[in-house]
């Protein structure tokens, strides 16, 4: 059942211990109502694809309470300080790389070596934030392809039963997502329009002596709408050749199970051996950085069944399965 509570101090207790449980909460924010878990815990994280449907794993934004806890989780660079310093708390998301100590799951941030970092405005979402003392993933808190929700009722309507609270805090201010702008390098580059707009991005480079033009966003892949940077070709693929739907791995390959097909290995590799896709989503990226750190060469996956998370899951590794375009 899907509790619809007020904010308050008590409601944002509860948020709080569930969020620390594992579970999930919609709150708002400045923006749009988000659908809140805890970052670091990637069972967690899963449960948010799940809730919306989700075919693919767009990596998400973890919010924080301040600056400084956002820079800790990923690299300061003299732009990401320059629009923090402008526009932080608010509705902008400064993508980072993450830092080496980061410990933010790795389904949050799909795999990617950069992470969404925004630091909200909101009076309450602040409250929520700094009560939980932790990074809190949080993507539009509605079913995969539906517009985003600027009131709790918008929510109940897509996700009622599928996650544990809604916060209600009201209509949000303004129901424009927050503008998301890497800022890796040494030119900003705004990957989503939103909150902040382009011509105050600028200005602010500017005034900090900065390049202030703005680096056009990496090519999409042909399936994927440019409105979903997340689904760029930028993402993880490991350097061992992957090959799918393998039910018997090859001499030379190392084969990594799920459900009755065990995988290589004393303690057999598996995403799950209870065939639970949650747990096979949470362990994903983290198994596959594993591999690829042990630096095999070949890697064979079990079938993944399509239903649920499934059809993220093989999304995924279809993407880490095709040819490299370097
Ligand atoms: O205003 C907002 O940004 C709201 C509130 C809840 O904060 N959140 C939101 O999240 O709109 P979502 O998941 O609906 O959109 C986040 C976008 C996705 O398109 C995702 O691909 C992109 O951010 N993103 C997240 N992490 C990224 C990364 N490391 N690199 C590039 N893009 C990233
Ligand atoms: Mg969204």
């Amino acid at each position: 059942m899907t509790e619809l509570l007020p904010l308050s101090n008590q409601s944002i207790a509860n948020a709080t211990s569930i969020l620390h449980a594992g579970g999930l909460v919609a709150f708002p924010t400045e923006t749009v109502y988000g659908l809140g878990a805890d970052a670091c815990n990637a069972n967690a994280v899963a449960s948010i694809f799940a809730a919306k449907k989700r075919p693919k794993f767009n990596p998400l934004i973890s919010h924080v309470a301040t600056v400084d806890a956002a820079f800790a989780l990923g690299r300061k660079t003299p732009i990401a300080a320059a629009l923090a310093a402008a526009f932080w708390p608010g509705p902008i998301t400064l993508v980072l790389t993450r830092d080496e100590h980061c410990p933010i799951a790795r389904l949050t941030t799909a795999g990617l070596n950069k992470i969404a970092l925004r630091v909200p405005a909101h009076a309450e979402t602040q409250r929520l934030l700094t009560t939980f003392g932790g990074p809190v993933a949080a993507p539009s808190a509605n079913r995969s392809g539906k517009i985003s929700p600027s009131r709790a009722t918008h929510v109940m309507q897509s996700l009622a039963g599928r996650i544990d609270l809604i916060l209600d805090g009201g209509a949000c201010e303004s129901g424009v997502e927050s503008t998301i702008v890497d800022c890796t390098g040494t030119q900003a580059i705004i990957l989503r329009p939103g909150g902040v707009i382009r011509d105050e991005i600028i200005h602010v480079l500017a005034a900090a002596n900065l390049d202030p033009n703005i680096g056009n966003p990496p090519a999409p892949d042909s399936d994927s709408t440019p409105v979903s940077p997340g689904q760029l070709s930028s993402h993880y693929a490991p350097n061992a050749a992957l090959r799918l739907n393998v039910e018997t791995a090859a001499n030379d390959e190392i084969l990594v199970g799920f459900g009755s097909i065990a995988g290589s290995g004393d303690q057999p590799l598996s995403l799950s051996t209870k065939g639970d896709l949650s747990e096979a989503a949470a362990k994903l990226f983290d198994l596959l950085h594993k591999l690829d750190a042990m630096k095999l060469p070949k890697i064979a996956i079990a079938p993944i069944p399509r239903t649920g998370l499934g059809e993220a899951i093989n999304d995924r590794l279809r993407r880490a399965a095709a040819p490299r375009q370097l």
